[in-house]
Formats: C-alpha cells, structure tokens, sequence
C-alpha cells in the first residue's frame, strides 16, 4: 500500500466518525496523520534537506524510530499494515476503550510516537528530568499505566542503582515497554506487569515513588486510583503525576477542568505538592492544559 493511499484511507475512516466525537477525530488526526507521516519521511526520505533542518532532531528521531520498530518487532511494511483502531465510541466506556484501544498492536505503538515530537510528551520527559536528584540510591519506583515504557526506561536509565515495578491495563503495552527495556538494558531491574491502577498488586508502604502519568484520566474516578497509589507509596515518598485539563477525548473518562481542581484532588488525597507546572498546548482542535506535578506523602 502506497503511503498517500494509506493516508486517504485513515482520512476516511476519521471523516466517518466526525460528528461521533470531534476532538477524538482531530486528536487521531494528530497522532495517526501527522506522526506516521513523519515517522515515515525520517526512515524512507531522510534527504539532506530534511537533514539540514535545524528545528529536527533528526538523530533523536532516529533512535525513537528505531525503537518503535524494534519493540512492535516489525518492519516499515508491516507497521504501514498496522491495524489503527477506527470504532469510536461515543459513551466513553472503560471496558470498550480497553478492547478497542488499549488491547491493539497499535496502541503502544501511538503512544511511544508521541515521544518523537508531540510537545506535551517531551514535556512530561522534561518535567520527570527535573526531578531525578530527589530519587536516592537503590530507589524502588512504581510506574503507573507505564504505556510504551518510554519514561519507565528512562528512568531507570538514569542511576543503575533504581529499581522499577509498574502496571498497564494493556498486554501490548506490557510487551513493548518489556522491549524497550531490554533494548536499553535495564530489563533486569524491572519488574512490570498486566493491572489495574485500581487495584495493585503491592503491599503498602512499597515504593519510593509512583510516577502516574497521564494515566488516572482514563479511569472514571481518578481519586480511587490516587488513593491506591497512595497506599503502596512510604511515607516521605514522591509521587510524579501528570493530568490534563479540558482534553476530553474518548479512551478520557473523567475531563479536568481547571489546574485548581487538579491541585484540589492531590490536596484531598494528603499529598504535599513541591512543584505544579502548567503549560498549554495547541492541536489542530484547539488548545488543552496540561499539568504536572511532583509531590510527598508526608
Ligand atoms: C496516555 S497513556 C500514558 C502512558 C505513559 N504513562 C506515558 O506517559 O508515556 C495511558 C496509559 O494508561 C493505561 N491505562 C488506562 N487505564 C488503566 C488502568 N485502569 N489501569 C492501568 N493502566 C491503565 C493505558 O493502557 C495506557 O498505556
């Protein structure tokens, strides 16, 4: 299949679910359209224009390409062939979202493209970055709805003394972060694994700190799953979060909507917060918040 023919057909597929759900339609747009078009002109068309653009990171670009590849275990051809999810549902339901979404080959594949230049990606990089010299030696953290496994390995990339659990609702995800992991040799010091945010699989009082990133909006009541990772948190430990605001797309069960009322839910759940950022990005629908935050359990 000819990339243009590919692109007219996704295209379609978006067009036939316009009026189910607009944001969703331009938020697949973003991420379908515009990241595999570029995914595929850094592999099959790296000319020395492109090269020569100085706003591109062409060799970062390389290694998350590469990555992708190596963790979906597929060629260009058969990452073309993939599979994008297309029914679209309009009611929003957690156990939809997970079969139609989150159980597809192509879900962590999206996801881990976000980190080639999706703004408010790099942005929780970045935010997580910030923070790594409040991690001690032998830091035990739990990566909650870890997704692609990008920022699980990244991480445990920076101190080998750190050690990670997680949980993802999605096998795919387990898959793909598990060889991510291995590709950047820091499997060994993981321990990741199929669950809900809802209900860990760990003891109270476990984990130095909980990374939850953009990951309790998908769940209907985001405090329950604060409240969970609360618990496997020790006290004086860190939690890392990330939550949108006004960013209502369809596998979004709860919508945000002011950074107050995300700072209200931490306060209400006892976390002390040491650092909140906002930043608003624009997509082709419009503009959404987002906010990430770092905090103690005191
Ligand atoms: C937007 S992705 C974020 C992935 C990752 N934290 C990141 O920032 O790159 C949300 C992830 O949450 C997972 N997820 C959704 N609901 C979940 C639940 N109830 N329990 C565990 N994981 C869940 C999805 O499978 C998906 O991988």
């Amino acid at each position: 299949m000819l990339y243009a023919d590919f692109e007219k057909a996704f295209e379609a597929r978006l067009q036939t679910h316009a009026d189910a759900y607009v944001n969703a339609v331009e938020y697949h747009r973003v991420q379908f359209g515009q990241m595999i078009q570029y995914l595929l002109r850094s592999i099959l068309e790296q000319t020395d224009t492109l090269i020569k653009q100085s706003d591109v990171d062409w060799a970062r670009t390389e290694e998350v390409v590469s990555d992708i590849l190596y963790c979906a275990d597929m060629d260009v051809e058969q990452f073309l062939a993939l599979e994008i999810p297309n029914e679209l549902t309009v009611d929003r339901d957690f156990e939809a979202v997970k079969t139609e979404l989150y159980e597809t080959k192509c879900y962590p594949v999206s996801e881990h493209l976000n980190y080639i230049s999706f703004p408010p990606a790099l942005e929780r990089k970045a935010f997580i970055g910030k923070h790594f010299d409040r991690l001690k030696a032998d830091s035990y953290f739990c990566d909650l709805g870890f997704g692609p496994g990008v920022l699980t390995a990244f991480i445990l990339q920076q101190d080998a003394s750190w050690y990670a659990a997680g949980v993802d609702i999605s096998k795919d995800c387990l898959h793909h972060a598990q060889r991510l992991l291995k590709k950047k040799e820091v499997l060994g010091r993981s321990k990741l694994s199929v669950a809900d945010v809802r209900s860990l699989p760990y003891p109270d009082n476990t984990f130095d700190m909980v990374v939850a990133v953009e990951v309790l909006e998908h769940i209907p009541d985001p405090e329950t799953g604060l409240v969970e990772a609360m618990r496997v948190l020790k006290p004086g430990g860190y939690a890392m979060t990330a939550l949108p605001v006004r960013l209502p797309l369809w596998m979004h069960l709860y919508d945000f909507d002011t950074p107050d009322e995300v700072l209200a839910l931490y306060k209400k759940v006892g976390l002390e917060v040491v650092d909140f950022e906002t930043k608003e990005f624009q997509l082709q629908g419009g503009s959404f918040v987002d906010t990430f935050a770092l905090s103690v359990n005191p």
